[in-house]
């Protein structure tokens, strides 16, 4: 397992595999010095579980080890394709997996004619972020231009205008995780203190979520859509039923063992084994 944080995850997850008797060799990558065109490969083993908090770190450390005929978990194609929310509609599109409408501009004149396609309000999201870091709610025209002259003096990334419909949905959204196309474990996350937004890290509070034939169908649709592997896959519950708005490529469950009892360091370390042969 190759991390930068440890988390209450990884640790979770290192205490799987003590349990399983799987020696899981734990990899700080901000101690990795790797010569690329040498063979690295017998220091990382047959597979390894990417487990970094930084998207950057991730991304390029796992196409690193693949270079090397090593198998990542989640594989290169899928952290590229999670890891970025345009990438990731534009995978559920062609999938037929139902999802929140959405545009794309790339200067705050067509961003506006972008709202006009959408109405308002609408939601500003960077295509890579997590956390619900600035994701924006965009109420009218004039809080939509000032939010883009800010989006101007910012680093290019923050200006790709990725802007979705307003889902109008109950106060919570579903996490669900799933293991190799198959839902685990889902959780709503309900906002208490009145922030539109749902996420765990805003103080969204975790409640135990049904896993109905309509998310397990949805979830799996999605998994393949990305190209598998281990996933939190973000849904919300619209009027004309669920839309996924966000496949999460290492994603976080301190919340989702404890509210649904589920062991989901174990499951992913049964997972390892069955890929590992
Ligand atoms: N299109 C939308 N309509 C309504 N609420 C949304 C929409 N998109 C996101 N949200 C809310 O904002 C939160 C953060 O958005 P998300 O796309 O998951 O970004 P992040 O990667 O930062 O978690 C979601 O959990 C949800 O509560
Ligand atoms: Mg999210």
């Amino acid at each position: 397992m190759v991390y930068d944080y440890v988390r209450w995850e990884e640790k979770a997850i290192a205490n799987a595999a003590k349990k399983k008797g799987l020696n899981l060799n734990l990899i700080d990558s901000k101690d990795i010095s790797i010569l690329l065109n040498k063979d690295y490969k017998n220091e990382f083993g047959s597979v390894v579980l990417q487990r970094c908090l930084s998207y950057f770190r991730s991304l390029h450390l796992t196409a690193a080890l693949e270079a090397r005929g090593i198998s990542v978990i989640n594989n290169f194609n899928v952290a590229l394709t999670a890891g970025n929310k345009l990438f990731t509609t534009l995978a559920l599109i062609k999938a037929g997996v139902p999802t929140p409408q959405t545009t794309l501009s790339f200067a705050p004149e067509s961003a506006i004619k972008s709202l006009e396609k959408l109405g308002y309000p609408a939601v500003l999201k960077p295509t890579i972020g997590s956390w619900g870091r600035l994701v924006a709610l965009l109420k009218d025209k004039d809080s939509a231009e000032a939010i883009f002259e800010d989006r101007v003096h910012m680093f290019p990334l923050y200006q790709i205008y990725y802007i979705q419909e307003f889902v109008k949905r109950p106060p919570r959204d579903i996490r669900s995780i799933v293991i190799d196309g198959k839902v685990v474990a889902a959780i709503y996350r309900v906002s208490l203190s009145g922030n539109w937004k749902t996420n765990m890290a805003l103080g969204a509070k975790a409640e135990k979520c049904p896993i109905t034939k309509e998310l397990e169908d949805i979830c799996d649709k999605a998994s393949k859509a990305v190209g598998g592997g281990i996933l939190g896959i973000d849904c919300m519950e619209s009027p004309n039923g669920l839309l996924v708005h966000e496949v999460n490529n290492t994603t976080e469950f301190k919340n989702t063992v404890p509210t649904t009892g589920v062991d989901i360091p174990g499951l992913i370390i049964d997972y390892l084994m069955k890929v590992r042969r």
